[in-house]
């Protein structure tokens, strides 16, 4: 059976996009493929330095997960600080990839650019995220557009450890959905945690209310175009079309409408949600490690051994 394995930063409460984007088209895909889906905490402390929220948010994106619909007795799903074996190979890698290569990084460019503290672990993050992917032997990597590139890294990390050490990994390839590759935000820049511009998937109805009237729109054209692109992910495109032509111009009732259809689409997942406990999240995190480690030790084991590394 092929693999497919994807992660999400608990460095906030999960939005639209991340849904849209990473976990849908995981879900899609679970039933036909050994199926991993990791917490990427050790990715989200490059960012998020507040311990008390750094674990509530652990809590509350593993939560999130099988709430969504991914079943934590088929999926292995666990926390990347559970497996070592992680930052041991992201290290490996480190030490095969130069610096003009890293500096390349869109992601790490745009995270600079934006203010963020260029820390060392920001800069060597693709890296981590390599090690993620290739420990598993990864075939299939569902993501958003904006982690493209760092799946190309992995690929690269693959072929320059094989190259210079013998055939080890399988270069992964990225699954991107084209219509929810780029979920737009409610200022119609990319949805995106750090620009605050997003709508809580797991959110109360005040504020998916609050997220939609905030959506910034155009006078200009016949169809606001920021709903609209929002819309399009929650319902489809044939119904939209007559409930824009029937409310052209009038903006606040297509928000409501839009309010209404992220509600009805998000609601069974909420309810599930509630049914979750804490204690349920820790004892399937639990399960999920030492499935994950199992897998991964054996990885290393082999890795250690071509690199010298046994004496
Ligand atoms: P993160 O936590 O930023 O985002 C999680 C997933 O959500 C997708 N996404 C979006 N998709 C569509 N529209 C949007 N507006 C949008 N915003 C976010 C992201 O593309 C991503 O798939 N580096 C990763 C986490 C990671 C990972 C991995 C992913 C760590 N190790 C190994 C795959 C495999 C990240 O920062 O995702």
């Amino acid at each position: 059976m092929k693999r497919i394995f994807t992660g999400l930063q608990p460095s906030g409460a999960l939005h639209i996009g991340n849904y849209v984007g990473a976990l849908k088209p995981f879900i899609d895909l679970s039933a036909e493929y050994d199926s991993m889906l990791m917490v990427a905490d050790y990715h989200a402390i490059t960012t998020l330095k507040n311990p008390t929220e750094l674990r509530q948010n652990i809590i509350d994106i593993a939560r999130d997960y099988v709430a969504a619909g991914i079943d934590p007795q088929k999926a292995v799903i666990f926390r990347q600080s559970d497996v070592p074996e992680h930052t041991e190979l992201g290290w490996v890698f480190q030490c095969l990839v130069t610096v003009p290569f890293l500096q390349q990084a869109h992601a790490y460019k745009d995270k600079v650019a934006k203010g963020l503290e260029p820390n060392a672990g920001l800069f060597a993050y693709p890296m981590l995220m390599a090690a993620d992917i290739l420990l598993y032997d990864t075939d299939i990597v569902p993501v958003g557009a904006d982690q493209r590139q760092h799946v190309e890294y992995a690929r690269e990390a693959a072929a320059k450890f094989n190259n210079a050490y013998g055939e080890t990994f399988k270069e992964p390839q990225e699954r991107i959905i084209e219509a929810t590759a780029t979920v737009p935000g409610t200022d119609g820049k990319k949805m995106s945690k750090s620009y605050g511009n997003t709508i809580p998937l797991f959110g109360t109805r005040e504020e998916i209310a609050e997220a939609v009237m905030s959506i910034v729109t155009d006078s200009s054209g016949e169809r606001p175009e920021n709903v609209y692109a929002i819309h399009r992910v929650v319902r489809n495109e044939g119904e939209l079309q007559s409930l824009y032509e029937s409310y052209k111009g009038k903006y606040k009732s297509l928000k409501e409408a839009l309010i209404e259809d992220i509600d009805a689409f998000v609601s069974p997942m909420r309810e599930k949600r509630d049914s979750i406990s804490d204690d349920n999240v820790r004892a399937f995190l639990k399960d999920g490690a030492e499935r994950a480690r199992e897998r991964a030790s054996a990885k290393m084991r082999d890795v250690r051994a071509k690199m010298g590394l046994t004496i």
